[in-house]
């Protein structure tokens, strides 16, 4: 009877002490197994004299029974606790940040464009497209712009054929409006343009907007009032704008454009009055329609705007420089 309590004693405190399902199903095997240590117990069973048999078959299965019960209240203390660590390990800290995926943004260029769009959208001008391949009737002839220009020498622009190329400004895309449709016209047009240059200011490629108006009765005050009022917008209200004398065989008379930006003049467009002669190319009658013009270069008024010193920074694509803006 004693060797009985003994084990199970020893099986209860084992119990206890066990922390996994694992060390308990071995402790289950140890004593309750096929040749556990209560089980074998059953074996002395033939060894003790008959009528002390009934007594010890029943104290070995109470024991049994104990020790089971043992087990299996364990065994629930023990699920539970596993069940929890497995939740624990597999939950999410919602608290904790998610991972962040870079996300991009227009580049600079794209940016002062759709600022530009939006500004002359917001005075009436609708925005319009043309090619890039052009032809040098609407490059070049019909803005008045005559063979010996030098604008026209094969060492200036990119020809695929003698009268194909890669148009040289955004201008032709006046003609080709004027020619699709009637005025008045109040227009913007941006783009790419390719001339033969590169160095800190000049690319071969870059970017400009044509602006084009066309009413009755239209007077350099127009041009005036609209550039000014572009200049506030994208370069804030002290900004001021100085026209000065120049020529472009499209427009007459013609300026360059400067914008007073913080301590200086700087150069940022070509404009004038549409020449007659365009008027006349394009089939509007110069006695009654009048208008203004001008071409923007994008790159120009981004690196006024920002500050940029080499224009071949806006094609280098190094993320550190498009981050900035
Ligand atoms: N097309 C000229 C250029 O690329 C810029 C320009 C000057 C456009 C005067 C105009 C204009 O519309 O009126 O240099």
């Amino acid at each position: 009877m004693k060797e009985i309590q003994k084990l199970v004693d020893e099986a209860i405190e084992e119990i206890n002490l066990a922390k996994n399902s694992t060390t308990l199903n071995n402790i289950r095997v140890k004593y309750l197994g096929k040749k556990g240590l209560v089980t074998s117990l059953m074996k002395k069973l033939k060894e003790l004299p008959q009528e002390e048999r009934p007594k010890f078959g029943a104290l070995v299965n109470d024991a049994k029974n104990t020790i089971q019960a043992k087990i299996n209240d364990k065994f629930q203390e023990i699920s539970a606790l596993e069940k929890m660590q497995k939740y624990e390990k597999l939950a999410v800290d919602i608290s904790l940040p998610g991972a962040r995926k870079d996300i991009g943004h227009l580049h600079i260029l794209s940016q002062v464009q759709k600022e530009l769009e939006d500004i002359f959208i917001s005075m009436g001008f609708e925005v319009v497209e043309g090619p890039e391949v052009e032809d040098t009737w609407h490059n070049f002839d019909a803005l008045n712009t005559p063979d010996w220009h030098p604008a026209r020498d094969v060492q200036d622009s990119f020809y695929f054929t003698e009268e194909k190329l890669l148009r040289t400004h955004t201008s032709p895309v006046q003609v080709r409006t004027m020619l699709k449709r009637k005025p008045p016209l109040a227009i913007v047009s941006p783009g790419r343009v390719y001339r033969r240059d590169y160095d800190s200011t000049h690319l071969p490629m870059f970017t400009q907007m044509e602006v084009l108006y066309i009413d009755q009765n239209v007077t350099i005050k127009h041009l005036k009032f609209t550039l000014e009022e572009m200049a506030k917008r994208i370069f804030g209200e002290n900004s001021k704008v100085r026209l000065r004398p120049s020529f472009f065989p499209f427009t007459e008379p013609s300026y360059e454009i400067d914008v007073w930006f913080g301590d200086t003049w700087l150069e940022i467009l070509g404009a004038g009055m549409v020449d007659p002669n365009v008027f006349k190319n394009v089939g509007y009658d110069p006695t009654k329609w009048s208008g203004f013009a001008f071409g923007l270069g994008l790159e120009r008024v981004a690196m006024v705007k920002y500050g940029i010193k080499d224009i071949r920074d806006f094609i280098r694509n190094d993320i550190k420089f498009l981050e900035n803006y």
